[in-house]
Order: structure tokens, then sequence, then C-alpha cells
């Protein structure tokens, strides 16, 4: 969704924050969360909470309008309208687990518009192809556009059995509308009407079903698994083949966000069907604002522990929020993904009248044949508005006679502007054109309803120079061109949220970074607010939103080559196997500055399909792991039952938090000499001998032991320790360096991140 979209629905949600909290009984969206279940059926489960509901409302009627959403399959619970005297009288139940007011999800987008041809995931695996067409993804968005191309079943064996799910049918959505492509469709819509008031009151077009009127849900689904489509393009620009990651593989679509906002009710009652459905793999783009909440009462936290629990791989986006710590979806067993660019740009230049070239990013399919005067915003102020508001072009801020028939240069006020708006004020004045000077240039393809670009603050450097250098400046807008292959690529987008992890400090978050720039795939054409009023059918947007696709597609495509691999050893092969270094073979960069990135900005790095699939050395854990990982910062039983919903105890031998056993290494408070636990499983044919390399953090001397590992026979498993002997602090930072083992062919390579206090 757009800014002003953004904004406006904010500003409803709070409205209906504000209408519903008048008064003494003020009722909440709560989640009334009660763990495992042995009731032999879902109806069973709806009516004991029935019954339980009808304990504190006093009246089985009153029970009934109150529950929002049953969970009877993966876990027992129910959500309801209470008021907080109810939710307190619930949690006093001995069969309730926890509960928590449900809160609001947003999907992680930001807008642009761009087109680009596929991506580098999606171009290296042909021979995997027919083997993901059993894995079954699990899509919990906004919903889908069944008629794309992108979703046709052509040359697909029947659904796989193990599939349970529904084809649930709704407003424009009939059984004909799943196929052997789109396997299953459901849709909640409860928890968001009981947070946020009607779904009509938003005033925009929507589909009471799985149907995608956003757009969001259609993106992500195709860039997951969308059938190959020829020649898709935007415009004639970039015409190539958009296909998803594992084109084979099957999609299951959780429509659980309108919007552009999900409510956690209607999520995990998403992540319920979607576990006992049989998905492979879930794909979450979507989270909390930050800062993220202790696992024990984040509705994402809870439900994509059970997907783990059952051998579902749940890969989420880490957020866009652009600041260190920012991270969301961090728990360590959800696999956390940033977004970083590919080795395309999607350029409007802009050519002045002295012949220099301005490099601008943008869609613009307009072509300008002709050059036209330049003029600031700032110098095109209407009457009675300062000279700064007119640079921002915002309403009303422009005098028609010095803007009509030129390019206007606008600057933002603030990083969340409507871009829209701007270029909406320009071409009433009468402008010619718009070039916006825009730190995000890079990282979003904005499309404009006349011709424009953006261009970031360094060139914005050399158009002022140009301008205040000549009586008459003239400029002439390009038209967009797909320029491939660039370097350097990747670099990390400026909007992506980094670590430290916040929660669990000792776990480095994001895990991994993928294609989250300027990403292509297909669109509804009913979603025309961020496409200048345009209907079409591909789109090119940005947000770890379109990264997290492509590593819930690359989970899918790791697990049909070994299905019999646990969550955390599919996330260890993705994490092990990737990259920090840029095609320019230097370490990878962070927007807008070119500043050098960290494992706070991409996790292990950027994902490497064709290695992942063979990573050679695995770092696996399971469920007893976490809960003693938990155990080791501190989890009380009670904060491990509102996770499991099972009452559970720490054992009594404790470990240390950075000795449970994740793909990368993170220890947030060394004091002196540590020593970091490990356990590698080999999977490879015969014998192999794999050999430690360390690059040592700042500030400490690390080794190995053993340094050489000898395995015999595939799954067999090996042990180390890393000992860091410190001699410089590293005032209050992390220090970052990277444990490698290598047999000559396989790179297991692992991130380490140290705080160091002597
Ligand atoms: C479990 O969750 C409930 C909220 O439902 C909270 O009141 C309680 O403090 C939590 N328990 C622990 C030990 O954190
Ligand atoms: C995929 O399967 C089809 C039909 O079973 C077969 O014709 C094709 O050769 C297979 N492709 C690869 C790359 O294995
Ligand atoms: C939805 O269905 C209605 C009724 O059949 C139809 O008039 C309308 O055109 C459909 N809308 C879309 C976008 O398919
Ligand atoms: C809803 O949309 C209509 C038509 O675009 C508009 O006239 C009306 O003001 C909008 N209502 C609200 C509450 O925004
Ligand atoms: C100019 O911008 C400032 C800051 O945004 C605002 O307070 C002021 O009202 C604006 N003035 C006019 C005339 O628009
Ligand atoms: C990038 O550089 C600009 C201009 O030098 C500066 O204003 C800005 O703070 C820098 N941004 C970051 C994220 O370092
Ligand atoms: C933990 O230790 C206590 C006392 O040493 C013992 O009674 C208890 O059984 C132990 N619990 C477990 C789970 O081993
Ligand atoms: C830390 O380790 C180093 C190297 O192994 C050793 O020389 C030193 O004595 C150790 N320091 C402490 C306090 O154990």
């Amino acid at each position: 969704m757009d800014v002003v979209k953004l904004f406006f629905t904010v500003l409803l949600l709070f409205r209906f924050a504000l209408a519903n909290g008048d008064g003494l009984a003020r009722k909440q969206h709560y989640v009334v969360y009660m763990g495992e279940h042995s009731f032999k059926d879902s109806e069973s489960v709806v009516t004991a909470n029935h019954e339980m509901l009808t304990s504190v409302m006093g009246s089985h009627e009153g029970a009934q309008g109150a529950a929002v959403h049953h969970y009877t399959k993966t876990f027992r619970g129910f959500s309801a309208i209470l008021t907080s005297d109810q939710a307190r009288k619930l949690q006093e139940s001995d069969s309730v687990v926890s509960v928590f007011e449900s809160k609001t999800s947003r999907v992680h987008t930001t807008h642009s518009w761009e087109f680009l041809g596929v991506t580098s995931l999606e171009n290296s695996h042909q021979s995997l192809m027919n083997s993901t067409s059993d894995m079954i993804v699990g899509v919990i968005d906004s919903g889908v556009w069944p008629e794309s191309k992108s979703f046709n079943d052509y040359g697909l064996a029947p659904v796989p059995a193990k599939f349970k799910g529904v084809c649930s049918t709704g407003e424009n959505f009939t059984l004909s509308n799943c196929n052997r492509k789109i396997v299953g469709a459901r849709f909640y819509y409860q928890g968001f009407v009981a947070e946020t008031g009607p779904l009509e009151a938003f005033n925009e077009t929507f589909f009471l079903s799985a149907r995608d009127s956003d757009g969001h849900g259609k993106h992500t689904a195709s860039t997951i698994a969308g059938s190959v489509v020829p020649n898709a393009n935007l415009f004639g620009i970039g015409r190539g083949t958009a296909r998803g990651g594992a084109a084979r593989a099957r999609l299951a679509i959780y429509k659980a966000c309108w919007f552009g906002f999900c409510s956690d009710a209607d999520i995990l009652s998403a992540m319920d069907d979607a576990v006992s459905d049989g998905v492979d793999v879930i794909s979450m783009s979507l989270g909390p604002d930050p800062p993220q909440s202790a696992y024990f009462g984040d509705a994402n936290s809870i439900g994509s522990f059970h997907a783990f629990q059952r051998g579902v791989v749940v890969s989420a986006s880490a957020g866009n929020s652009f600041l260190p710590g920012t991270a969301t979806n961090v728990a360590p067993w959800i696999l956390t993904v940033a977004a970083s660019t590919m080795d395309r740009e999607i350029q409007s230049n802009i050519y002045l009248g002295n012949s220099q070239l301005i490099k601008g990013f943008s869609i613009n399919p307009f072509q300008m044949n002709s050059f036209y005067g330049l003029v600031a915003g700032s110098a095109a102020a209407a009457a009675g508005v300062p000279s700064a508001n007119a640079s921002f072009c915002k309403s009303d801020t422009l005098d028609p006679a010095l803007v009509k028939g030129r390019i206007v240069v606008c600057t933002l006020e603030e990083i969340l502007d409507s871009r829209n708006e701007k270029a909406a004020t320009v071409k009433q004045a009468g402008g010619m054109g718009i070039i916006l000077v825009d730190p995000l240039a890079k990282d979003i393809a904005f499309q404009f309803e006349i011709p424009g670009t953006v261009i970031s603050i360094e060139e914005a450097g050399k158009l002022q120079a140009y301008m205040v250098s000549n009586q008459s400046p003239v400029a002439r807008i390009s038209q967009t061109v797909t320029v491939q292959p660039t370097k350097p690529a990747p670099e990390m987008a400026m909007f992506s949220s980094a670590g430290p992890n916040v929660i669990s400090p000792d776990i480095i978050k994001p895990d991994i970074t993928a294609p989250g720039v300027n990403v292509l795939a297909a669109w509804s054409p009913s979603a025309t607010a961020n496409t200048a009023g345009r209907s079409i059918d591909f789109n090119i947007i940005s947000g770890t939103s379109m990264s997290c696709p492509h590593v819930s597609a690359l989970a899918a495509i790791v697990k049909s080559v070994h299905p019999s691999w646990s969550p955390a050893a599919i996330k260890s092969a993705i994490m092990t196997t990737a990259t920090t270094q840029d095609n320019a073979r230097s370490s990878i960069r962070r927007h807008p500055n070119g500043t050098e990135a960290s494992p706070f900005d991409y996790g292990s790095g950027l994902v490497n399909p064709a290695a992942a699939v063979d990573p050679g050395l695995v770092y696996d854990f399971d469920s007893s792991d976490v809960i003693d990982f938990l155990c080791s910062t501190g989890a009380s039983p009670g904060q491990l039952k509102n996770l499991t919903g099972e009452t559970t105890y720490c054992r009594n031998t404790t470990t240390s938090s950075y000795d449970f056993n994740y793909p990368s290494i993170g220890v947030s408070n060394q004091k002196g000499n540590t020593s970091v636990h490990r356990t590698v499983t080999y999977y490879g044919e015969g014998p192999a001998v794999y050999k430690a390399e360390v690059d040592s953090p700042a500030g400490a001397y690390v080794s190995v032991t053993p340094n050489e590992l000898r395995f015999k026979q595939t799954g067999e498993k090996m042990s180390f320790v890393i000992n860091f002997t410190p001699y410089e602090g590293s005032n209050e930072n992390f220090v970052f360096g990277a444990l490698t083992w290598t047999d000559g062919t396989h790179v297991v390579r692992s991130p380490i991140a140290v705080n160091i206090s002597l």
C-alpha cells in the first residue's frame, strides 16, 4: 500500500481504538491460549470453548457473541471480545495457559514500481523443479488472484495426498479457483473486524474471500511458486520470464491481511490451519511493529513454535524499519529474512542541458522528447508559502506561473512523505515532470502519474551545481531502462530492519538476506492505488516482504531434496552456504551511504540456492534444544508453558545460552575466556575431512578444538569447541568474525558476533 493509504489506515485504527476505549467495561480482542489438547475433534473443542466462555460471560448467547476464533487443531484456544475482568477470570482457569491481547501485524512491503526480470534464485534450479512438486508452501498474506498466469497448473501432478486443506469459497472465489497449483485457500477476517471495525469502513475494494484486492499476497505467492510465465513485462520494459523460485511447488493460501494489516488472532488461526493442513513451509511476509516483544506472549512466536515442533519451516520477514535493533520475528525457530538488491537496476536517468547525466531510478513509462526548464520547488513557492515548505511540493504549495511547462525538483520532509502527493501537486500546477531527491532512490522504484524519477542525495548535489551555474537550466527525464548486470550487488536495502536481536542477543538476527528490492512478480489488476491508476498483471515492489518468499521457496527446494530434514537443518543449510561478498568481491555494503554491512544487516549473508541443497555439514536442533536455550536465558516454567502450551520444566544441567546449536555464533556478554560448543552432522558420500578456518573478531584470539573433523559416513555427528581469548574490550558494541569448515568443496560458514568486556 502506499504511504497515504498507510497513514489513513493508521488513523482509522486509532479512531476505532478510541471509540472502543470509551466507558469502563472496555472490551478488547484477546487470544485465550490453552496449549496441547486431547479432544477427539474440532467440534468438541468448540463446545468446550463455549462452555468455558459461558462461565465468564454469564450466558451461552453472550459466549457465542464474544467468540471470534477457535483454535482446534495443532493447539487449543480461542479468541474473543472480552473485558479485562473477563480476561483475568479466564486466565485463572486451570486449563488456560495464557491470555494475551491480539495486536496488529502489518505486511512488510515498501512501495515501488519497477520492472525486473527473474531473480538469481529463480535461475539455478531446473533439475530440482520436479522434486519440488511434492512441496506445499502455506502463504499467510493478503490472498491471491487465481486467474493469473503465474498460478496455472499446466503439467502438475495431482495434489499431494498429504494435503488436508480446503478450498474455501467466498466473494468472487469458487471451487474452480483452486487447482493443482493453488491447492488450498482459506481466509480470516473475524479478528481484523473485531479489532478495527467493518471492512466496508476502509472505503477500499476488497473481496470477502481469498481473492487478493491488494496485490501483496499475489506478489509473494508468485515469487515463491509462480508457474513459469514467459514474456512478462510492464509497459514493454524489462521483458523477461517471470516465475517462482520453486516453480513446481504447490501453494496453500491463507488470507489473513486486509488493507496491509493483519490481526494476530487471525494469523494464529491461519498457522493452526496451515500446520494441520500439512504444509511443508509457512511464508509470512508480515510482522509486528518494532520493538519485538517477548516470545511468550507473541502470536507469531507461539504459532511458529508449534509449526517448528511439527516439522514445518517458518520463514518470515525481518521488517522495513531502517534502524538497528528493529528486526522482528526474531525467535530462533523462525528463519528471519532481510532484504538486499539484485544486480539489476531500473534506471530513469536525467539528461541535463550540458549533456551531463544524472542517475535516477523509477518506473517511468513516459517518453519525454525534448528538454524542459528545471525549477526547484523551493524557488516556485505559491504566494504566502515559505520557500522551505514549497521544496517538499506538498498540496497547494507551488505557484503554477513558475511551474508550468517545467520539471520540478522536490525533496522529502520526512521519509514517509507521500511521493504520489508531490507528483500530483506538480501535475496540478502544470509541471511537465518531477525529480524527487530521496535516499530511498535505489531501493524503491516509485511510479508517478507524470514523467518522474528519483535521485540520491549525492546526485542531487550534481544537479544543484548545474542549476546554480546556469541561467536557464534544462533537463529531459528518460524512459525507464533495465540495466543488468550492475555492480556492486547485492547491497543491503536502506529500509531493511537490522539486529541486534533485542530479545535473544546471543542469536544473530536477521538470519539471512535475499532479493527484496524491486522484485517483479504477479500483481492484482484491481490494485491500482500505487500504479498511478494503471491496471497491471505484473508489478515490482520492494520490502522484506519480497525477500522472505525467496527464502520460503529455497526452504521448499532444500526440503524436497532432503525430505527427512528438520526445520533447523533446512535453516542451517540455507544459512551456512550464504555469501557475504558482493559480485565485485568486496564485503556487502549497505544503502544509502555504502558503509560496510555486518551480520546484523544480513545475518549469514545472501542466499546461495545451489550450495544450500548440498551444505556438507548441518547444525541441527529440535524443540527440546530450544527449551534448553530459553532456560539458559532465564525462562521460568510459567513462561515456557505460555509458549509450548504444556507444563515444561528446565533441565537441571543448564548450558550457556551461546551453546545453543545455532548455525551462527553469538556471545552477547563475553567476559574473559569463553568456550562455545557446537555439533555438526555430516551429510555426504563416503569419508570426509573438514578443516576449520577462523576469521577472528577484533579484540579476541579464537581457536577451534579439534580443528579438523574426520567423518566416516553420512549422518555422523561431531562436536567441537570455539575458544575465545579476549585481549581488548569492544566498548559495548558487537565485533564480528566467522568460523568456516571446509572439505575443499563445501564451505560451511557461521558468522560470529561477540560483545567483549574485559
Ligand atoms: C503467561 O501469560 C500471561 C498472560 O496471559 C501472563 O499474565 C503471565 O505472567 C505469563 N506467565 C509468565 C510466567 O510470564
Ligand atoms: C521432470 O519430469 C518430467 C515428467 O515426469 C520429465 O519429462 C522431465 O524430464 C523431468 N525434468 C527433469 C529436469 O528432471
Ligand atoms: C465479482 O463477482 C461479481 C458478481 O459475479 C462480478 O460482477 C464482478 O465483476 C466480479 N469482480 C471481479 C473483480 O471479478
Ligand atoms: C469513500 O470514497 C468515496 C468515493 O471515493 C468518497 O466520496 C468518500 O468521501 C470516502 N469516504 C471516506 C470516509 O473516506
Ligand atoms: C510551513 O511548514 C511548517 C513546518 O512543516 C508549518 O508549521 C507551517 O505551517 C508551514 N507554513 C505554511 C504557510 O504552509
Ligand atoms: C548518509 O550520508 C548523508 C550525507 O552525508 C548523511 O546526512 C546521512 O546521515 C548518512 N546516513 C547514514 C544512514 O549514515
Ligand atoms: C533436578 O534436581 C533435583 C534435586 O537435585 C532433583 O530432585 C530433580 O529430580 C532433578 N530434576 C530433573 C528433571 O532431573
Ligand atoms: C585464557 O586463555 C589463555 C589461552 O588459552 C590462557 O593463557 C589464559 O591463562 C586464560 N585465562 C584465564 C583467566 O583463564
